[in-house]
């Protein structure tokens, strides 16, 4: 009961401050919130947050009716994997007889909020978060759960909260250290016998995957750095130095450019960890810019751009983690809880600093000019890419 009064007055302090903040009419205009892709029919709002008859904790096994609302909210459109999520989502909700809910938020944390809070009003029995945050959806989720929704995490962990009911994702540490060993085979491969002078680059420190992505990259390049195989010629190896805010290009295009122009002006860049696709291509214009041949450079997210220049030999590798898969386990779980049978049981959990939370685990696959036709076989739009 105290714990219900609680999340209410946070609740109403958040619609607040929000409000405050955006300038928003109301919570259940969802149309209003900013770069929101509201893809709902009309949704229903006769379950609002006060319905606790609900309890919607894992495998309790309550189901609900066939044509629910289901929230998606992804944490902004910046790179194609949300983008493909959003049209998957819609798409694929509706097909299999759901209400979607679908919006992003601009990487802005209380238009997340808002939009989490909306679909609470609307009457959502699930709500699928890819937050930006993995740390600041505690009270609107606790809110959730208290109305009986069920809450999961999508692509990244939810930190910091009992108020998720599992995190659907591929392996984050997993897909470091593929980025981390497919840098070193690409040196071996293209830049002759080593030391090979490196740099390293981490995504937005919000990101619960951003330091799980460097940790995991790290655990292969420590060794080699330390042996003196490879050489961080700006000394820059703490994720704190490398990341990039909000996972911003731009962002990672002026570091690359500082680091090539404070420490490469009589030197040649062998190779650099990037996190992702985006960055990548961002690490990549720098170096052409400033005259350097191009490094070996990984990334994430078989973006079509990023698939281009990994068939033509620009960018190294990219990692696929196809949003396909990722959006199919999230809907057989919704399914599952739809006909009463809660959440699917799981061998691998995370520790999210209040809960070990069940994890629906799926495996990356490094791409590299050599794989490609192999891996996206089944994959029409970026099969086309490879000619
Ligand atoms: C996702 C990546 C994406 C990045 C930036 C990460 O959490 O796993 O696929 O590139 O966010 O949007």
């Amino acid at each position: 009961m105290k714990r219900r009064l609680l999340s209410m007055l946070l609740a109403a302090a958040l619609t607040a401050t929000v409000f405050a903040g955006c300038g928003r009419e109301g919570t259940t205009d969802s149309s209003s919130a900013g770069s929101s892709t509201d893809t709902a029919a009309e949704a229903d709002s006769d379950s609002g947050s006060d319905d606790s008859s609900a309890a919607a904790d894992a495998g309790s096994g309550e189901g609900f009716e066939e044509g629910a609302t289901i929230g998606i909210s992804l944490p902004w459109l910046g790179t194609q994997n949300w983008k493909e999520a959003e049209t998957m989502f819609t798409e694929e909700l509706t097909a299999a007889g759901y209400t979607p809910l679908v919006q992003a938020a601009d990487n802005k944390v209380p238009q997340q909020q808002q939009q989490i809070e909306s679909m609470i009003q609307n009457g959502a029995k699930v709500i699928v978060v890819g937050p930006i945050d993995g740390t600041q959806l505690g009270a609107v989720l606790e809110e959730a759960k208290d109305a009986g929704v069920y809450v999961i995490g999508y692509d990244r962990l939810i930190e910091n909260t009992e108020a998720v009911d599992g995190v659907v994702q591929f392996g984050s540490v997993r897909t470091g250290e593929l980025q981390g060993q497919a840098l070193l085979d690409g040196l071996k491969a293209n830049k002759g016998d080593g030391p090979y002078n490196i740099e390293l680059f981490g995504g937005g420190p919000a990101d619960p995957n951003a330091p799980n992505f460097f940790t995991g990259a790290m655990s292969v390049l420590q060794p080699e750095i330390d042996a003196g195989n490879l050489v961080v010629v700006s000394g820059q190896t703490d994720f704190t130095q490398c990341a990039t805010e909000d996972w911003d290009n731009k962002k990672a295009q002026s570091r690359m450019d500082s680091l090539l122009a404070g420490n490469y002006s009589d030197k040649e860049i062998d190779g650099v960890l990037s996190p992702n696709d985006g960055i990548a291509r961002a690490i990549i214009t720098s170096c052409e810019d400033a005259g350097q041949p191009i490094p070996v450079v990984t990334g994430l997210d078989a973006e079509n751009e990023s698939v281009s220049w990994v068939w033509e030999g620009k960018q190294y590798c990219t990692v696929a983690k196809p949003t396909q898969d990722l959006v199919a386990k999230t809907i057989e779980i919704i399914n599952s809880l739809q006909a009463g049978n809660g959440m699917p049981t799981t061998d691998v959990t995370a520790d999210n600093g209040k809960k070990e939370v069940n994890i629906y685990e799926l495996d990356p696959v490094v791409v590299t000019k050599d794989n490609a036709k192999e891996v996206f076989a089944d994959d029409e739009e970026r099969m086309a890419l490879l000619q």
